[in-house]
Protein backbone atom coordinates (compact mmCIF):
# COMPACT_ATOMS: atom_id res chain seq x y z
CA UNK A 1 0.00 0.00 0.00
CA UNK A 2 1.79 2.86 -1.12
CA UNK A 3 2.32 6.20 1.61
CA UNK A 4 1.73 9.62 0.80
CA UNK A 5 1.35 12.83 2.65
CA UNK A 6 -1.60 14.83 1.85
CA UNK A 7 -1.24 18.23 0.18
CA UNK A 8 -3.08 21.57 1.07
CA UNK A 9 -5.31 23.28 -1.65
CA UNK A 10 -3.32 24.78 -4.46
CA UNK A 11 -3.75 25.79 -7.90
CA UNK A 12 -1.28 25.52 -10.65
CA UNK A 13 -0.98 27.21 -14.15
CA UNK A 14 0.77 25.36 -16.56
CA UNK A 15 2.48 27.41 -19.12
CA UNK A 16 2.68 25.25 -22.51
CA UNK A 17 -0.77 23.27 -21.25
CA UNK A 18 -1.01 21.76 -24.60
CA UNK A 19 3.13 21.15 -25.39
CA UNK A 20 4.66 17.38 -25.23
CA UNK A 21 5.81 18.08 -21.57
CA UNK A 22 2.89 18.53 -20.14
CA UNK A 23 0.79 15.96 -22.24
CA UNK A 24 3.78 12.91 -21.46
CA UNK A 25 4.76 14.11 -17.86
CA UNK A 26 2.75 16.90 -15.79
CA UNK A 27 -1.13 15.92 -16.66
CA UNK A 28 -0.50 12.46 -16.33
CA UNK A 29 1.47 12.89 -13.06
CA UNK A 30 -1.46 14.93 -11.16
CA UNK A 31 -3.92 12.62 -12.11
CA UNK A 32 -1.68 9.90 -10.77
CA UNK A 33 -1.48 11.76 -7.71
CA UNK A 34 -5.14 12.28 -7.53
CA UNK A 35 -6.12 8.94 -7.71
CA UNK A 36 -3.64 8.19 -5.05
CA UNK A 37 -6.38 10.41 -3.17
CA UNK A 38 -3.25 13.41 -2.71
CA UNK A 39 -4.79 16.07 -4.11
CA UNK A 40 -7.86 17.77 -2.83
CA UNK A 41 -10.83 18.59 -4.86
CA UNK A 42 -10.59 22.49 -4.24
CA UNK A 43 -7.54 22.80 -5.91
CA UNK A 44 -6.96 23.83 -9.79
CA UNK A 45 -5.31 22.53 -12.98
CA UNK A 46 -5.08 25.42 -15.43
CA UNK A 47 -3.90 24.80 -18.71
CA UNK A 48 -2.72 27.70 -20.79
CA UNK A 49 -1.42 28.10 -24.71
CA UNK A 50 -2.34 29.84 -27.46
CA UNK A 51 -4.29 27.52 -28.96
CA UNK A 52 -8.25 28.57 -29.04
CA UNK A 53 -9.48 25.51 -26.77
CA UNK A 54 -12.11 26.18 -23.96
CA UNK A 55 -12.47 23.90 -20.84
CA UNK A 56 -14.20 21.33 -22.69
CA UNK A 57 -11.95 20.56 -25.51
CA UNK A 58 -8.60 20.83 -23.17
CA UNK A 59 -10.41 18.35 -21.07
CA UNK A 60 -10.87 16.29 -23.69
CA UNK A 61 -7.09 16.63 -24.60
CA UNK A 62 -5.42 15.75 -21.33
CA UNK A 63 -7.75 12.93 -20.70
CA UNK A 64 -6.46 10.91 -24.09
CA UNK A 65 -3.04 12.40 -22.50
CA UNK A 66 -3.86 10.83 -18.89
CA UNK A 67 -5.24 7.45 -20.29
CA UNK A 68 -2.21 6.58 -22.43
CA UNK A 69 0.25 7.38 -19.69
CA UNK A 70 -1.62 5.61 -17.06
CA UNK A 71 -2.40 2.54 -18.79
CA UNK A 72 -3.90 -0.29 -16.37
CA UNK A 73 -4.24 2.36 -13.47
CA UNK A 74 -6.91 4.17 -15.85
CA UNK A 75 -10.09 4.64 -13.97
CA UNK A 76 -13.06 6.22 -15.81
CA UNK A 77 -14.94 7.09 -12.50
CA UNK A 78 -12.16 8.70 -11.07
CA UNK A 79 -11.12 10.68 -14.06
CA UNK A 80 -14.91 12.01 -13.97
CA UNK A 81 -14.52 13.84 -10.60
CA UNK A 82 -10.67 14.90 -11.32
CA UNK A 83 -11.17 16.59 -14.73
CA UNK A 84 -13.31 19.05 -12.81
CA UNK A 85 -10.36 20.51 -11.36
CA UNK A 86 -8.43 21.16 -14.55
CA UNK A 87 -9.31 24.40 -16.83
CA UNK A 88 -7.83 26.55 -19.79
CA UNK A 89 -6.78 29.95 -20.93
CA UNK A 90 -6.06 30.74 -23.87
CA UNK A 91 -3.08 33.32 -23.29
CA UNK A 92 -0.48 34.41 -25.16
CA UNK A 93 2.09 34.97 -22.34
CA UNK A 94 4.16 37.30 -24.19
CA UNK A 95 1.93 39.90 -25.65
CA UNK A 96 1.04 43.12 -24.72
CA UNK A 97 -2.96 42.37 -25.11
CA UNK A 98 -2.69 39.18 -22.61
CA UNK A 99 -5.40 38.63 -20.96
CA UNK A 100 -4.26 38.06 -17.60
CA UNK A 101 -7.44 39.34 -15.71
CA UNK A 102 -8.88 36.47 -16.94
CA UNK A 103 -6.07 34.35 -15.90
CA UNK A 104 -6.64 35.83 -12.38
CA UNK A 105 -10.31 34.94 -12.33
CA UNK A 106 -9.33 31.08 -12.43
CA UNK A 107 -7.29 31.64 -8.98
CA UNK A 108 -7.94 31.43 -5.62
CA UNK A 109 -6.37 34.46 -4.49
CA UNK A 110 -5.51 34.10 -0.79
CA UNK A 111 -1.99 34.66 0.62
CA UNK A 112 -1.85 31.33 1.75
CA UNK A 113 -2.61 29.15 -0.74
CA UNK A 114 0.11 27.82 -2.65
CA UNK A 115 -0.19 29.06 -6.41
CA UNK A 116 2.78 27.47 -9.07
CA UNK A 117 3.18 28.77 -12.28
CA UNK A 118 5.22 26.01 -14.35
CA UNK A 119 7.27 27.28 -17.40
CA UNK A 120 6.70 23.93 -19.54
CA UNK A 121 7.46 26.19 -22.49
CA UNK A 122 10.85 27.23 -24.48
CA UNK A 123 13.17 28.74 -22.36
CA UNK A 124 13.63 32.12 -24.23
CA UNK A 125 10.47 32.63 -22.94
CA UNK A 126 11.12 32.10 -19.17
CA UNK A 127 12.25 36.03 -18.48
CA UNK A 128 9.39 37.26 -20.47
CA UNK A 129 6.63 35.20 -18.95
CA UNK A 130 8.17 36.21 -15.38
CA UNK A 131 7.95 39.82 -15.98
CA UNK A 132 4.67 39.59 -17.24
CA UNK A 133 3.76 38.11 -13.85
CA UNK A 134 4.79 40.10 -11.63
CA UNK A 135 3.19 43.42 -13.81
CA UNK A 136 -0.33 41.18 -13.68
CA UNK A 137 0.55 41.37 -9.56
CA UNK A 138 0.73 37.66 -9.73
CA UNK A 139 4.07 36.91 -8.35
CA UNK A 140 3.65 37.78 -4.18
CA UNK A 141 2.20 35.53 -1.48
CA UNK A 142 2.37 32.12 -2.02
CA UNK A 143 3.82 31.82 -5.43
CA UNK A 144 6.43 29.81 -6.74
CA UNK A 145 7.43 29.09 -10.35
CA UNK A 146 8.99 26.19 -11.66
CA UNK A 147 11.35 25.61 -14.28
CA UNK A 148 11.84 23.24 -16.83
CA UNK A 149 15.40 22.40 -18.12
CA UNK A 150 17.46 23.73 -20.32
CA UNK A 151 18.29 26.55 -18.11
CA UNK A 152 20.11 28.32 -20.84
CA UNK A 153 22.67 27.17 -23.51
CA UNK A 154 25.98 28.72 -21.50
CA UNK A 155 27.03 30.25 -18.38
CA UNK A 156 25.78 33.59 -19.88
CA UNK A 157 22.24 32.56 -21.20
CA UNK A 158 21.82 31.21 -18.01
CA UNK A 159 22.91 33.87 -15.52
CA UNK A 160 20.85 36.30 -18.04
CA UNK A 161 17.57 33.58 -17.19
CA UNK A 162 18.26 33.47 -13.53
CA UNK A 163 18.99 36.99 -12.87
CA UNK A 164 15.64 38.35 -15.06
CA UNK A 165 13.67 35.39 -13.09
CA UNK A 166 15.03 36.95 -9.91
CA UNK A 167 14.10 40.60 -10.65
CA UNK A 168 10.44 39.19 -9.99
CA UNK A 169 10.55 35.67 -7.79
CA UNK A 170 12.77 34.82 -4.57
CA UNK A 171 15.37 32.67 -5.06
CA UNK A 172 12.94 30.96 -2.46
CA UNK A 173 9.72 30.80 -5.19
CA UNK A 174 11.95 29.56 -7.93
CA UNK A 175 12.35 25.46 -8.60
CA UNK A 176 14.70 24.63 -11.01
CA UNK A 177 13.86 20.87 -11.80
CA UNK A 178 15.98 18.57 -12.96
CA UNK A 179 13.63 15.57 -13.21
CA UNK A 180 16.29 13.21 -12.15
CA UNK A 181 16.44 14.00 -8.39
CA UNK A 182 12.66 13.10 -8.38
CA UNK A 183 13.75 9.34 -9.45
CA UNK A 184 13.17 6.62 -6.44
CA UNK A 185 16.50 5.03 -7.18
CA UNK A 186 18.23 8.51 -7.33
CA UNK A 187 16.89 9.62 -3.92
CA UNK A 188 18.05 5.92 -2.86
CA UNK A 189 21.45 7.04 -3.39
CA UNK A 190 21.34 9.34 -0.02
CA UNK A 191 19.74 7.03 1.84
CA UNK A 192 22.33 4.16 0.90
CA UNK A 193 25.15 6.51 1.47
CA UNK A 194 24.16 7.62 4.33
CA UNK A 195 21.68 5.19 5.64
CA UNK A 196 24.36 2.41 6.05
CA UNK A 197 27.67 2.74 8.27
CA UNK A 198 29.03 0.57 5.63
CA UNK A 199 29.94 2.49 2.98
CA UNK A 200 30.45 5.92 4.27
CA UNK A 201 34.06 4.80 6.12
CA UNK A 202 35.50 3.26 2.72
CA UNK A 203 33.60 6.60 0.54
CA UNK A 204 37.13 7.90 -0.54
CA UNK A 205 40.33 8.07 -2.29
CA UNK A 206 41.42 5.56 0.29
CA UNK A 207 39.52 2.77 -1.11
CA UNK A 208 37.77 3.76 -4.27
CA UNK A 209 39.73 3.49 -7.53
CA UNK A 210 37.09 4.76 -9.61
CA UNK A 211 33.18 5.81 -10.44
CA UNK A 212 31.67 4.86 -13.64
CA UNK A 213 28.27 6.99 -14.26
CA UNK A 214 26.39 6.19 -16.99
CA UNK A 215 23.43 6.94 -18.52
CA UNK A 216 22.61 5.09 -21.91
CA UNK A 217 19.64 5.63 -23.58
CA UNK A 218 18.66 3.19 -26.90
CA UNK A 219 16.08 5.80 -28.27
CA UNK A 220 17.22 8.51 -30.86
CA UNK A 221 15.98 11.56 -31.25
CA UNK A 222 12.38 10.73 -31.22
CA UNK A 223 10.79 13.85 -32.83
CA UNK A 224 12.94 16.27 -31.14
CA UNK A 225 15.53 16.81 -34.10
CA UNK A 226 15.37 20.93 -33.79
CA UNK A 227 16.25 20.95 -29.80
CA UNK A 228 18.22 18.40 -29.77
CA UNK A 229 20.64 19.31 -32.80
CA UNK A 230 21.06 22.69 -31.23
CA UNK A 231 21.80 21.45 -28.44
CA UNK A 232 23.59 17.64 -27.97
CA UNK A 233 24.84 15.52 -25.44
CA UNK A 234 26.63 17.64 -22.66
CA UNK A 235 24.20 20.33 -22.79
CA UNK A 236 21.25 18.21 -22.73
CA UNK A 237 22.39 15.25 -20.64
CA UNK A 238 25.82 16.01 -18.61
CA UNK A 239 25.31 19.74 -17.72
CA UNK A 240 22.23 18.22 -15.67
CA UNK A 241 21.26 14.67 -14.75
CA UNK A 242 24.37 13.62 -14.97
CA UNK A 243 26.84 16.11 -13.07
CA UNK A 244 23.33 15.61 -10.87
CA UNK A 245 24.29 12.01 -9.88
CA UNK A 246 28.05 13.09 -10.04
CA UNK A 247 26.91 15.54 -6.96
CA UNK A 248 25.05 12.95 -5.16
CA UNK A 249 27.68 10.20 -5.30
CA UNK A 250 30.72 12.65 -4.33
CA UNK A 251 28.76 15.26 -1.70
CA UNK A 252 29.97 15.54 1.66
CA UNK A 253 27.30 14.07 4.24
CA UNK A 254 24.58 16.98 4.75
CA UNK A 255 24.09 17.89 8.13
CA UNK A 256 20.13 17.78 7.68
CA UNK A 257 17.52 16.78 4.11
CA UNK A 258 16.57 20.53 4.40
CA UNK A 259 16.50 22.41 1.27
CA UNK A 260 19.75 24.27 1.86
CA UNK A 261 21.93 21.51 3.24
CA UNK A 262 22.00 19.34 0.54
CA UNK A 263 22.08 22.21 -2.15
CA UNK A 264 25.04 23.28 -0.58
CA UNK A 265 27.09 20.24 -0.59
CA UNK A 266 26.28 19.65 -4.34
CA UNK A 267 27.40 22.82 -5.45
CA UNK A 268 31.04 22.23 -3.12
CA UNK A 269 31.58 19.22 -5.78
CA UNK A 270 30.80 21.54 -8.30
CA UNK A 271 32.78 23.93 -7.87
CA UNK A 272 36.21 21.04 -7.34
CA UNK A 273 35.52 19.68 -10.42
CA UNK A 274 38.93 20.23 -12.61
CA UNK A 275 38.28 22.35 -15.24
CA UNK A 276 38.82 20.56 -18.47
CA UNK A 277 40.04 22.80 -21.12
CA UNK A 278 42.59 23.11 -24.30
CA UNK A 279 44.56 20.27 -25.18
CA UNK A 280 43.30 18.12 -21.69
CA UNK A 281 39.71 17.85 -23.53
CA UNK A 282 41.62 15.89 -26.39
CA UNK A 283 42.71 13.37 -23.56
CA UNK A 284 39.73 13.53 -21.12
CA UNK A 285 36.48 13.32 -23.71
CA UNK A 286 35.19 11.68 -26.16
CA UNK A 287 32.42 12.91 -28.50
CA UNK A 288 30.56 10.82 -30.77
CA UNK A 289 27.59 10.56 -33.02
CA UNK A 290 25.49 7.59 -34.25
CA UNK A 291 25.52 6.17 -37.72
CA UNK A 292 23.07 4.06 -39.15
CA UNK A 293 22.89 0.58 -37.21
CA UNK A 294 20.78 -1.66 -36.05
CA UNK A 295 18.26 -1.75 -33.15
CA UNK A 296 16.21 -5.17 -32.47
CA UNK A 297 17.36 -6.89 -35.43
CA UNK A 298 16.11 -4.13 -37.77
CA UNK A 299 17.90 -1.60 -39.20
CA UNK A 300 17.95 1.91 -37.65
CA UNK A 301 18.92 5.21 -39.64
CA UNK A 302 22.38 7.22 -38.33
CA UNK A 303 21.81 10.98 -36.91
CA UNK A 304 22.23 12.93 -39.43
CA UNK A 305 19.48 10.78 -41.62
CA UNK A 306 17.37 11.46 -38.82
CA UNK A 307 18.02 15.10 -39.47
CA UNK A 308 15.84 16.70 -42.36
CA UNK A 309 18.42 20.09 -43.16
CA UNK A 310 21.22 19.67 -46.00
CA UNK A 311 23.94 20.43 -43.93
CA UNK A 312 26.46 17.45 -42.08
CA UNK A 313 25.84 18.26 -38.15
CA UNK A 314 28.56 17.67 -35.47
CA UNK A 315 26.55 17.66 -33.05
CA UNK A 316 27.51 14.88 -30.46
CA UNK A 317 24.60 12.43 -29.43
CA UNK A 318 27.63 10.58 -27.33
CA UNK A 319 29.59 11.73 -24.34
CA UNK A 320 32.44 10.25 -22.48
CA UNK A 321 34.60 12.17 -20.07
CA UNK A 322 37.05 11.48 -17.28
CA UNK A 323 36.52 14.09 -14.46
CA UNK A 324 38.15 14.66 -11.32
CA UNK A 325 37.14 16.27 -8.32
CA UNK A 326 39.83 18.36 -6.66
CA UNK A 327 39.08 17.68 -2.61
CA UNK A 328 40.37 15.93 0.06
CA UNK A 329 38.04 12.94 -0.19
CA UNK A 330 38.46 12.65 -4.55
CA UNK A 331 41.79 13.52 -5.18
CA UNK A 332 42.72 11.57 -7.74
CA UNK A 333 40.15 9.52 -8.17
CA UNK A 334 38.43 9.50 -12.27
CA UNK A 335 34.71 10.01 -12.25
CA UNK A 336 34.04 8.63 -15.63
CA UNK A 337 30.61 9.95 -17.41
CA UNK A 338 29.43 8.58 -20.11
CA UNK A 339 26.25 9.21 -22.07
CA UNK A 340 24.49 8.66 -25.56
CA UNK A 341 21.62 8.12 -27.56
CA UNK A 342 20.83 4.82 -29.99
CA UNK A 343 22.98 2.60 -27.47
CA UNK A 344 22.69 -1.68 -27.35
CA UNK A 345 20.65 -1.12 -24.40
CA UNK A 346 18.96 0.95 -22.03
CA UNK A 347 20.85 1.25 -18.79
CA UNK A 348 21.52 3.77 -15.95
CA UNK A 349 24.20 2.83 -13.33
CA UNK A 350 26.73 4.17 -10.87
CA UNK A 351 29.39 2.14 -10.41
CA UNK A 352 31.73 2.19 -7.51
CA UNK A 353 34.96 0.02 -8.07
CA UNK A 354 36.88 -0.34 -5.11
CA UNK A 355 40.69 -0.66 -5.10
CA UNK A 356 41.65 -4.50 -4.83
CA UNK A 357 43.25 -6.09 -1.54
CA UNK A 358 46.47 -5.09 -1.26
CA UNK A 359 47.68 -8.63 -1.14
CA UNK A 360 46.40 -11.73 -2.46
CA UNK A 361 46.33 -14.23 -0.58
CA UNK A 362 44.55 -16.51 -3.57
CA UNK A 363 47.11 -16.15 -6.35
CA UNK A 364 47.15 -14.29 -10.03
CA UNK A 365 44.51 -13.84 -11.70
CA UNK A 366 42.13 -13.43 -9.09
CA UNK A 367 40.51 -9.92 -9.07
CA UNK A 368 39.81 -8.85 -5.73
CA UNK A 369 38.11 -6.08 -5.94
CA UNK A 370 34.87 -5.52 -4.34
CA UNK A 371 32.39 -3.43 -6.86
CA UNK A 372 28.94 -1.64 -5.95
CA UNK A 373 26.68 -1.18 -8.75
CA UNK A 374 23.78 1.34 -8.28
CA UNK A 375 21.11 0.78 -11.06
CA UNK A 376 19.09 3.38 -12.04
CA UNK A 377 16.58 2.08 -14.32
CA UNK A 378 15.44 -0.01 -15.69
CA UNK A 379 15.62 -3.34 -13.41
CA UNK A 380 15.89 -0.83 -10.32
CA UNK A 381 18.63 -2.31 -7.47
CA UNK A 382 21.76 -2.07 -5.97
CA UNK A 383 24.51 -5.22 -6.45
CA UNK A 384 27.33 -5.64 -4.34
CA UNK A 385 30.05 -8.01 -5.78
CA UNK A 386 31.93 -9.91 -3.02
CA UNK A 387 34.59 -12.81 -3.46
CA UNK A 388 33.36 -15.67 -2.75
CA UNK A 389 34.65 -19.27 -2.97
CA UNK A 390 33.66 -21.72 -6.18
CA UNK A 391 32.38 -24.74 -4.18
CA UNK A 392 33.87 -28.10 -4.79
CA UNK A 393 36.72 -29.21 -4.84
CA UNK A 394 40.37 -28.57 -7.28
CA UNK A 395 41.98 -25.72 -5.38
CA UNK A 396 40.43 -22.35 -3.95
CA UNK A 397 38.94 -20.37 -6.64
CA UNK A 398 37.47 -17.23 -5.70
CA UNK A 399 34.88 -15.96 -7.68
CA UNK A 400 32.78 -12.62 -7.97
CA UNK A 401 29.45 -12.64 -7.12
CA UNK A 402 26.74 -10.06 -6.31
CA UNK A 403 24.38 -9.61 -3.11
CA UNK A 404 21.21 -8.68 -4.90
CA UNK A 405 18.94 -6.36 -4.15
CA UNK A 406 16.26 -5.94 -6.77
CA UNK A 407 13.21 -3.32 -6.29
CA UNK A 408 11.00 -5.65 -8.32
CA UNK A 409 11.28 -8.18 -6.38
CA UNK A 410 11.36 -6.30 -2.81
CA UNK A 411 8.59 -4.30 -3.19
CA UNK A 412 5.44 -4.25 -5.10
CA UNK A 413 4.58 -0.85 -5.14
CA UNK A 414 4.24 1.24 -8.18
CA UNK A 415 7.29 3.65 -8.04
CA UNK A 416 5.86 6.75 -9.17
CA UNK A 417 7.00 8.94 -11.91
CA UNK A 418 9.95 11.34 -11.06
CA UNK A 419 7.05 14.44 -11.49
CA UNK A 420 4.75 13.48 -9.52
CA UNK A 421 7.39 13.58 -6.33
CA UNK A 422 8.79 16.41 -7.73
CA UNK A 423 5.31 18.70 -8.51
CA UNK A 424 3.84 18.08 -4.92
CA UNK A 425 7.25 19.30 -3.31
CA UNK A 426 6.80 22.48 -5.66
CA UNK A 427 3.26 22.25 -3.52
CA UNK A 428 5.13 21.62 -0.07
CA UNK A 429 7.15 24.48 -0.68
CA UNK A 430 10.18 21.98 -0.10
CA UNK A 431 12.93 23.18 -2.68
CA UNK A 432 15.89 20.45 -1.58
CA UNK A 433 15.01 18.25 -4.87
CA UNK A 434 15.51 21.00 -6.85
CA UNK A 435 18.47 23.28 -7.81
CA UNK A 436 19.39 26.12 -6.51
CA UNK A 437 20.95 28.98 -9.23
CA UNK A 438 24.37 28.66 -8.03
CA UNK A 439 24.28 25.04 -9.30
CA UNK A 440 22.94 25.68 -12.61
CA UNK A 441 25.45 27.97 -13.33
CA UNK A 442 28.21 26.47 -11.54
CA UNK A 443 27.90 23.29 -13.72
CA UNK A 444 27.37 25.72 -17.04
CA UNK A 445 30.69 27.37 -16.33
CA UNK A 446 32.42 23.40 -16.05
CA UNK A 447 30.92 22.40 -19.63
CA UNK A 448 31.41 25.64 -21.12
CA UNK A 449 34.59 25.30 -20.93
CA UNK A 450 34.30 21.60 -22.82
CA UNK A 451 32.87 23.32 -25.47
CA UNK A 452 35.35 25.64 -25.89
CA UNK A 453 38.02 23.62 -26.07
CA UNK A 454 35.72 21.23 -28.68
CA UNK A 455 34.98 23.98 -30.74
CA UNK A 456 39.07 25.15 -30.87
CA UNK A 457 39.44 21.39 -31.51
CA UNK A 458 37.18 22.18 -34.42
CA UNK A 459 37.58 17.76 -34.67
CA UNK A 460 34.04 16.44 -35.46
CA UNK A 461 32.54 13.84 -33.14
CA UNK A 462 33.37 9.80 -33.54
CA UNK A 463 31.15 7.88 -34.95
CA UNK A 464 29.68 4.37 -33.96
CA UNK A 465 27.33 2.54 -35.15
CA UNK A 466 23.32 3.10 -33.83
CA UNK A 467 22.92 -0.45 -31.27
CA UNK A 468 26.40 0.10 -29.85
CA UNK A 469 28.15 0.69 -27.24
CA UNK A 470 29.39 3.86 -28.30
CA UNK A 471 33.09 5.00 -29.84
CA UNK A 472 35.65 2.76 -29.88
CA UNK A 473 37.74 5.99 -28.71
CA UNK A 474 35.41 5.23 -25.43
CA UNK A 475 36.30 2.16 -24.47
CA UNK A 476 40.18 3.47 -25.21
CA UNK A 477 39.31 6.11 -22.46
CA UNK A 478 39.09 3.80 -20.16
CA UNK A 479 41.52 0.98 -21.61
CA UNK A 480 44.10 3.69 -21.09
CA UNK A 481 43.85 3.54 -17.62
CA UNK A 482 43.81 0.17 -17.39
CA UNK A 483 40.02 -0.06 -16.49
CA UNK A 484 36.70 -0.78 -18.49
CA UNK A 485 33.20 0.45 -18.68
CA UNK A 486 30.96 -1.96 -17.32
CA UNK A 487 27.92 -2.46 -19.90
CA UNK A 488 25.30 -3.56 -17.30
CA UNK A 489 25.92 -7.27 -17.46
C1 LIG B 1 15.81 14.61 -20.87
C2 LIG B 1 16.60 14.76 -22.12
O1 LIG B 1 16.11 15.62 -19.95
O2 LIG B 1 16.10 13.34 -20.29
C3 LIG B 1 16.30 13.63 -23.09
O3 LIG B 1 16.29 16.00 -22.72
C4 LIG B 1 16.52 12.29 -22.41
O4 LIG B 1 17.09 13.73 -24.25
C5 LIG B 1 15.77 12.23 -21.09
O5 LIG B 1 16.04 11.28 -23.29
C6 LIG B 1 16.13 10.98 -20.32
O6 LIG B 1 15.27 10.87 -19.22
P1 LIG B 1 14.85 9.44 -18.65
O7 LIG B 1 14.00 9.77 -17.48
O8 LIG B 1 14.10 8.74 -19.76
O9 LIG B 1 16.12 8.74 -18.31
Amino acid sequence: MAKFIPVDPFDIVIFGGTGDLSRRKLLPALFHRWLDGQIPETSAIIGTARSDLNDKSYRAMAREACEKATGDVWDDKEWKKFEKLIHYVSIDATSEAADWPLLESKLTRDSERPCVFYLATAPSLYVDICDALGRAGLSDGNTRVVLEKPIGTDLESARAINDGVGAVFSERQVFRIDHYLGKETVQNLMVLRFGNILFEPLWSRNYIDHVQITVAEDLGLEGRADYYDRSGALRDMVQNHMLQLLCLTAMEPPNQLEDDDVRTEKIKVLNALVPIRGEAAKKRTVRGQYKAGMKGGEAVRGYSEELSGETKSTTETFVAIKAEIDNWRWAGVPFYLRTGKRMSHRHSDIVIQFKKTPHSLFGEGNDMANRLVIRLQPDEGVRLFVQIKEPGPGGLRVKSMPLNLSYAESFTVRYPDAYERLLMDVVRGNLSLFMRKEEVEAAWAWVDGLIEAWEQAGDAPETYPAGSDGPLAAAMLMDRDDRAWWEGQ
